[in-house]
C-alpha cells in the first residue's frame, strides 16, 4: 500500500488530480471509477479547472460510479447520478453515454448483475477513486460486508444515514438502501486511490492502513490490493503509527524518482 500524507485538503485534491491526469495522459481511454460524498468534490473541481485550461480531456474516458440510492430516480437532487452531473460531468467533455451509475430504480438484482457485466465489457476499471466512511466503509459496503462481495443492495447503517442526513431536507425521504459495487468489485480494479481529509477520518484511516484485515472495516480489504494508494491530509493521518515511515518513503520516491512499491 502506498500512503501519501500531504498537509491540507487542498493538497489532497491537487495530488489526486495529478494522479488522475497522469493516468489519462498515458491512457486517454481509461475506465475511471468515481465516488460521491464531500471528499472528492475538491478533486472534481481541480479536474474541471484542468479541463478548462486544456490540461485534461475526458472525451475518451469511461466512468463507473461506486453506488446509488435505491428508490431515487436519476433526476432526484440527492441521487448520485445528479451529484455527478452537477459536480463533474456537465463541466467537462466526458461523453454522457460513457458515464455509468448503478440503477437503483429497476429490479435491483438484475441491475446489479448488469452493472458487473458493463464493467467487465468495458475491460475493467483502471483507476477507482474511493472515499471512506467514519465506520470504514468503501462505496456503501458497510461493516460486515463480504470481502468478496459484488455489486448488490446493502442496508445503510444508522451512522451512515446520520452522516448523510445533512444532504436531505427535514421532511425529505432518505433511502435506507443503496446499490453498491462490492468489495470484490473494488479489489478487481487495476489501481485504487482512497482519499480522506480531516480528524473525523483519522480512526478509519488507521484501521484501513494499519488495522487487521477484517470485514469489520471494509477499507482494510485494500491491504490485499497490489496497487492501492491512500492519500490523506495531516489530520486524517494523525492516527497512523508509522506515518514517519510513509512520509520518508515518499521523500525517497521524489528525491530518487524511485518507484516505491505498494
Ligand atoms: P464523505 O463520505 O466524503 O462525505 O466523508 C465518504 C464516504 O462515506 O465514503
Amino acid at each position: 500500500m502506498r500512503v501519501i500524507i500531504v498537509e491540507s485538503p487542498q493538497a489532497v485534491a491537487q495530488c489526486a488530480a495529478d494522479l488522475v491526469c497522469q493516468q489519462l495522459r498515458q491512457h486517454p481511454d481509461s475506465v475511471l471509477g468515481l465516488a460521491t460524498g464531500s471528499t472528492p468534490v475538491a478533486l472534481y473541481q481541480a479536474l474541471i479547472q484542468r479541463y478548462r485550461s486544456n490540461q485534461l480531456s475526458l472525451s475518451q474516458t469511461t466512468s463507473f460510479n461506486l453506488d446509488e440510492y435505491v428508490g431515487l430516480p436519476p433526476s432526484h437532487p440527492q441521487s448520485y447520478r445528479h451529484f455527478m452531473e452537477e459536480q463533474l460531468f456537465r463541466h467537462t467533455d466526458i461523453d454522457p453515454g460513457k458515464t455509468h451509475v448503478p440503477d437503483g430504480m429497476s429490479d435491483t438484482e438484475q441491475s446489479a448483475s448488469a452493472y458487473e457485466q458493463a464493467i467487465s465489457d468495458a475491460g475493467g476499471i483502471d483507476l477507482q477513486i474511493l472515499g471512506i466512511g467514519q465506520n470504514g466503509h468503501i462505496g456503501f459496503n458497510e461493516p460486515g460486508s463480504s470481502l468478496s462481495s459484488r455489486t448488490r443492495v446493502k442496508t445503510l447503517t444508522p451512522s451512515t444515514l446520520e452522516a448523510n442526513r445533512r444532504f436531505f431536507a427535514d421532511d425529505e425521504f432518505q433511502p435506507h438502501l443503496a446499490i453498491t459495487m462490492g468489495i470484490g468489485t473494488i479489489l478487481d480494479c487495476r489501481q485504487v486511490l482512497l482519499l480522506a481529509t480531516g480528524k473525523a477520518k483519522a480512526e478509519a484511516i488507521r484501521r484501513c492502513v494499519e488495522g487487521p484485515l477484517s470485514a469489520a472495516c471494509p477499507a482494510s480489504s485494500l491491504q490485499l490490493h497490489q496497487h492501492a494508494t491512500v492519500l490523506v491530509d495531516a489530520d486524517a493521518a494523525s492516527g497512523l503509527e508509522h506515518s514517519e515511515y510513509y512520509r520518508w518513503c515518499e521523500e525517497q520516491r521524489q528525491r530518487l524518482g524511485h518507484p516505491s512499491g505498494h
